[in-house]
């Protein structure tokens, strides 16, 4: 899909007009505080998600003297399931609303599944900086976008794990309720199967793109290489539900006397090597950017299998800390996918091959 045409209303400190987007890479490039993320995040809306930067609905309508205007309006034209379409995106005392083709909905959500983005920020390099849970939680949102039948896996598996986990808590004070645990471990061995499975397979998948991917950044200097593994090692429906099964058992008295649930797929992690060594401990700056950009960029690739709609790639502030000959890629080597890349410098208009680039000035875009 590409976005043909943006529209701003009353929303931060955009310029109310609109914008001609190509269908190439589009650099928006300005001073610090001019307006770049927020034009990134006027996109980002489309998908139906919440702001990335956590911001609520009720703050992103202009400020005029220091409070939030009542209403603000976004409008996009894009080119999708062959053909031109209308989307647009109202927020009134902090609510949405959506109108799509001329029909009115009563809700932004209305919009989820008719624009598809992945969004590239600085924040998400906590994604190799930090702990498995943001792994985790990657490929679970990844999985949920590709396959919307996965949400109710997820959320069946989380619901048992919280209900198993009272549990644990109550029978240390009722131990008479010991042996209700065997419905919950039966339980959770069912999600729990579905849920490691799904992440294996996805797993597969994302795994030789993200490398192949890296391997063009990093001009194949580097060899990166992603594995999902689950703690038990198993991958067969069966396998994976004996072990989960076994350990969940074997760690039964530690869990009560913990008050939680010690070993799942809630615990599992994507582990991620550079040259054999741990992208979180030893990968450089540059090169932990580079793997959540593969990472990003590899899951845009596997919903462009699924849906057979490429998603529109956002990256925020990308460019910093990267060398030219990874920038180049970025600028020049992203074919056949539409790119919107912000970056203080200029200059980086220059790098690119074709493409368009939009100046933000205090709110005002001009290309
Ligand atoms: N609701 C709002 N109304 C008006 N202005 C706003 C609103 N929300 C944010 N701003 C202003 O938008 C500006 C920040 O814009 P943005 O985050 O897009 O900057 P940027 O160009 O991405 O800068 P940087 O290069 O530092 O990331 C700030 O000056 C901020 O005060
Ligand atoms: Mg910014």
């Amino acid at each position: 899909m590409n976005v043909t045409r943006l529209g701003f209303e009353q929303f931060r400190n955009l310029e109310n007009g609109e914008i001609f987007p190509c269908d190439t890479i589009n650099v928006i490039f300005g001073s610090n505080a001019q307006g770049k993320t927020n034009l990134l995040e006027a996109i980002w809306l489309f998908t139906g998600g919440h702001s990335f930067r956590g911001t609520k609905d009720g703050e992103l309508p202009r400020l005029v003297n220091g409070r939030n205007a009542e209403t603000a309006a976004l409008s996009m034209d894009l080119f999708t399931e062959g053909r031109a379409q209308q989307l647009q995106l109202f927020f009134k005392n902090g609510r949405r609303s959506s109108v799509i083709n001329g029909v009115e909905k009563k809700t932004g959500s209305a919009l989820v599944g008719k624009f598809c983005a992945v969004i590239f920020s600085p924040e998400h390099l906590l994604l190799v900086k930090e702990g498995p849970a943001r792994r985790r939680a990657f490929i679970d949102g990844a999985l949920c976008q590709a396959k919307p039948a996965f949400t109710k896996v997820l959320a069946n598996y989380n619901k048992s794990l919280l209900q198993r986990n009272a549990l644990l808590k109550d029978i240390l004070r009722h131990p008479e309720l010991r042996d209700t645990l065997d419905i919950w471990d039966e339980r959770l061995v069912l999600f729990g199967t579905q849920l490691t499975l799904e992440r294996i397979a996805f797993c597969r998948q994302l795994a030789p793109r993200a490398a192949e991917i890296y391997a063009g950044i990093s001009k194949a200097r580097e060899h990166v290489a992603f594995a999902y593994a689950p703690f038990h090692g198993a991958d067969t429906q069966s396998a994976v539900a004996a072990a989960f099964l076994a350990a969940l058992r074997e760690s039964r008295e530690t869990d009560i006397r913990m008050g939680f649930t010690s070993a799942g797929p809630h615990r599992d992690d994507l582990s991620i090597q550079i040259d054999g060594l741990s992208a979180r401990t030893y990968g450089s700056q540059g090169q932990q950017r580079s793997i959540v950009l593969a990472l990003k960029l590899a899951e845009a690739d596997i919903l462009f299998e699924k849906t057979g709609e490429r998603p529109v790639i956002l990256l925020d502030d990308v460019m910093s800390e990267l060398d030219v000959s990874r920038r180049d890629y970025l600028l020049n080597h992203l074919d056949g996918r539409q790119v919107f890349i912000t970056c203080c410098d200029p200059e980086t208009v220059r790098l690119m091959e074709r493409g368009r680039g939009f100046r933000v000035e205090s709110g005002a875009l001009k290309n």
